[in-house]
Order: C-alpha cells, then structure tokens, then sequence
C-alpha cells in the first residue's frame, strides 16, 4: 500500500464529489505562488470539514491556524449569510494570502482574520465576552493544542463541535517516548479531551493524498 495509491483513491472521490471550482483552485494557486507550505487539507477533507459544520447547524465557527485560507473558504461556506467566522494565524504573510484567497471567493467582509499567536486571540475573545461558537476547528502548531483546547472550551457551549487536525502524524502518536514536540502537544491534547467529563470524543485515522495522519472530533456536552 502506497501513498501514490491513497492518492489515486483521493482523486477518484474528487472527481466524484467535488466539481471544479475556481475559487479553490485559485486559493490554492496564490497559495503555491506565496510560497505557503502546502499543508491545507486536502479538498475531500475540506468537504468533509464543511459538511460536519452544515450538519452541526453552525453559524459562529473559529479556527485556529488559517495558513492562506483554504479550509476557511470551506467553512465559509457552511455558514448561513448572517454567520460569523472567525480564525486565527500568526503569520502575517499567511494571513494576507488568506485575505486575497478569501477575496477572490466571495468572503471578503465575512472572516475576520486575527493576526497573532493564537493563545493571545483565543483569550481576547472570552475576555469580550463573545458568543459560544458551534463549531471550532484546531489545526494551528501542535504544541500549543493543549492550551488552544482549554481556551476553546471556554468559548464553547453544550453542543459545540471540536475537530483537530494531524492527529496521527504518520502513527507518530503513539510514541510516548518521542522527543518531538508536535508529538507530546497531540497526546497532552488527546489525553485532557479523554479525560474530560463535559467532553464526548472520538479519534480516525485517514490516508490520502496529504499521507496517513488523522483527527479528532469532539463534542462538548456540559
Ligand atoms: N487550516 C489550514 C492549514 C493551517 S497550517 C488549511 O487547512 O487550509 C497551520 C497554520 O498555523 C500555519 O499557517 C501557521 O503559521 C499557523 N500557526 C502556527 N503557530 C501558530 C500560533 N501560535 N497561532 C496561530 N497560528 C499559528
Ligand atoms: C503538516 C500538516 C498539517 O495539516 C498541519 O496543520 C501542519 C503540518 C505537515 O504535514 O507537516
Ligand atoms: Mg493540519
């Protein structure tokens, strides 16, 4: 089984599911030409991440780690015309691609885009009191889940989704002993979600064409 496989299967379901789209292909272009990593998920997943957010009834929906706004548009447009989105990127750089990315696909007035490292936005928005969010997608640096999982719960309600991406980090996840600290920041991360009485979890695995990783998604239910 090889990667190439996964991402033949990958392309097989995107042909399927997902029809060409200017938008995306364009945020993806500005994207690569920025120079941004290409670590967006992939579209099948930023389907999926739309999907959840539709089902979920979202209209106030915060992610943390925008990169150029890839997975932003595909909740922007889960959202309702009032909802609210918001989403946070310490990169200046990122987040002007993610400004023009979400331009050019029709959200220009609709995300706010927080520059900053995330703990201090994710703060700022429980000290102005806002409303919980429904929906919270966690895919900024992996050593900071822990904190970004304490903070979202205090901007979240009974009912809140949570999803975290890059989970699995090619099965990484289960090497306790590992030095790394992307590994150590998922696994404090998982193990307080587990261990949390006003949290209903679950962890997959996926393959595909961004190689074998995974995600949680979690419920907040008190
Ligand atoms: N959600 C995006 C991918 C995000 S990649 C998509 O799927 O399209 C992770 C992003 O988190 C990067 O842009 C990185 O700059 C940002 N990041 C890293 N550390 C951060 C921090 N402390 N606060 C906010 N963003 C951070
Ligand atoms: C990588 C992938 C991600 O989805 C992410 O959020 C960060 C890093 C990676 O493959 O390195
Ligand atoms: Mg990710």
């Amino acid at each position: 089984m090889s990667e190439n496989q996964w991402t033949n299967v990958d392309d097989y379901f995107v042909g399927l599911f997902l029809p060409a789209d200017r938008a995306l292909e364009e945020a993806q272009d500005r994207s690569a030409a920025a120079e941004l990593p290409a670590i967006a998920v992939a579209p099948n997943q930023g389907k999926l991440l739309q999907l959840l957010a539709t089902v979920q009834g979202a209209r106030r929906i915060l992610e943390v780690g925008t990169l150029g706004g890839y997975s932003t548009i595909w909740f922007a447009r889960a959202l309702p015309e009032d909802g609210h989105l918001v989403t946070l990127e310490l990169e200046p750089r990122h987040a002007a691609v993610a400004r023009e990315n979400l331009d050019g696909a029709g959200f220009g007035d609709g995300g706010g885009i927080r520059v900053g490292t995330a703990a201090s936005p994710l703060q700022a928005l429980i000290d102005e009191r806002t409303e919980p969010f429904d929906f919270i997608f966690i895919d900024a640096n992996k050593d900071g889940y822990p904190k970004y999982l304490e903070l979202s719960l205090k901007l979240s309600r009974p009912g809140t989704v949570i999803v975290a991406d890059n989970v699995v980090r090619g099965g990484e996840v289960v090497n306790a002993s590992s030095s790394a600290e992307l590994v150590q920041g998922v696994r404090r991360f998982l193990e307080m979600a587990a261990a949390n009485d006003r949290i209903e979890g679950t962890a997959i695995q996926t393959v595909g064409s961004k190689g074998y990783d995974g995600f949680a998604l979690l419920v907040v239910t008190a």
